[in-house]
């Protein structure tokens, strides 16, 4: 093995999996701050073999990094501003999140997409925001339900296409994409695992242009406690993007648990 595909392959076992609670609008604020407050000890416990990542609100974010600070349970955020700053009423930019602690934040997401309109191009500056500041961001890639077979991947191709430049201009080493069919997200249907191991072989190949980059691939999409166990032998596999299921603690904690 060349010396710079061992360093990634290292590198790669070496990562736990990785498990981002996606709140959506689910959780308000006194039930994000039960769930963090009951459940501390064990989110603890289980971040001691997993990363663990809570996306709460905007509101929520301050009082759950504060609860988690020093700890390894890290905060994530659902959207940011493709802006730094400025007239953008309503929005909240990537300094703004960093300083309440967020150390993730999650971009592209196809509710994003499809309900609020958000391009390639908007996902691509969203991205270049977070890198700046030191925010990791988690890019959501995914077809529409609708979506025929054969036209899949070309569509998952032109998502990629607008971040692979800011990838490259930052040299950035981790990269986390998700990749979310839109079959499957709030369904309780799953694709078949090697349907997913198709998209993910498409997505480390486009990757392939940037060696510096080391891909973290998320599926995210119906992943609950029945599901877990088969979706965990998906290759390549780093970690689940898990909505409806992450917002009930007995049913996140069995996700990360079951082997
Ligand atoms: P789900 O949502 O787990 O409820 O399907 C996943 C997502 O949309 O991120």
């Amino acid at each position: 093995m060349p010396q710079a595909h061992l360093v990634k392959f290292l590198k790669r076992i070496q990562m736990p999996f990785l498990y981002v609670a996606n709140w959506k609008m689910n959780m308000s604020f006194l039930q994000a701050m039960s769930f963090a407050k009951n459940n501390y000890t064990q989110l603890l416990q289980l971040s001691e073999n997993a990363s663990i990542v809570l996306c709460p609100s905007y509101i929520t974010i301050h009082s759950l990094a504060t609860i988690f600070n020093n700890t390894s349970v890290a905060i994530g955020a659902q959207n940011c501003s493709q802006y730094p700053k400025g007239a953008y009423t309503g929005e909240v930019s990537a300094l703004d999140l960093k300083e309440a602690g967020v150390s993730y934040c999650i971009i592209g997401h196809q509710e994003r997409r499809l309900l609020f309109g958000e391009t390639n191009e908007e996902i691509a500056k969203k991205m270049e925001q977070l890198v700046g500041v030191g925010i990791q961001p988690i890019i959501c890639v995914g077809e529409p339900a609708d979506t025929q077979q054969e036209d899949i991947i070309p569509f998952i191709i032109t998502q990629l296409r607008s971040i692979i430049p800011v990838a490259a201009h930052h040299q950035i080493a981790n990269l986390i994409i998700a990749y979310e069919p839109g079959s499957a997200i709030g369904s309780g249907q799953t694709p078949a695992n090697n349907s997913i191991e198709k998209v993910f072989e498409h997505i480390q190949h486009i990757f392939l242009a940037i060696p510096s980059v080391t891909l973290t691939l998320l599926y995210g999409g119906s992943v609950n406690a029945a599901h877990a166990s088969h979706l965990k032998k998906i290759h390549h596999l780093g970690g689940f993007l898990i909505g409806n299921a992450s917002t009930n603690f007995q049913s996140f904690e069995k996700i990360v648990s079951l082997e």
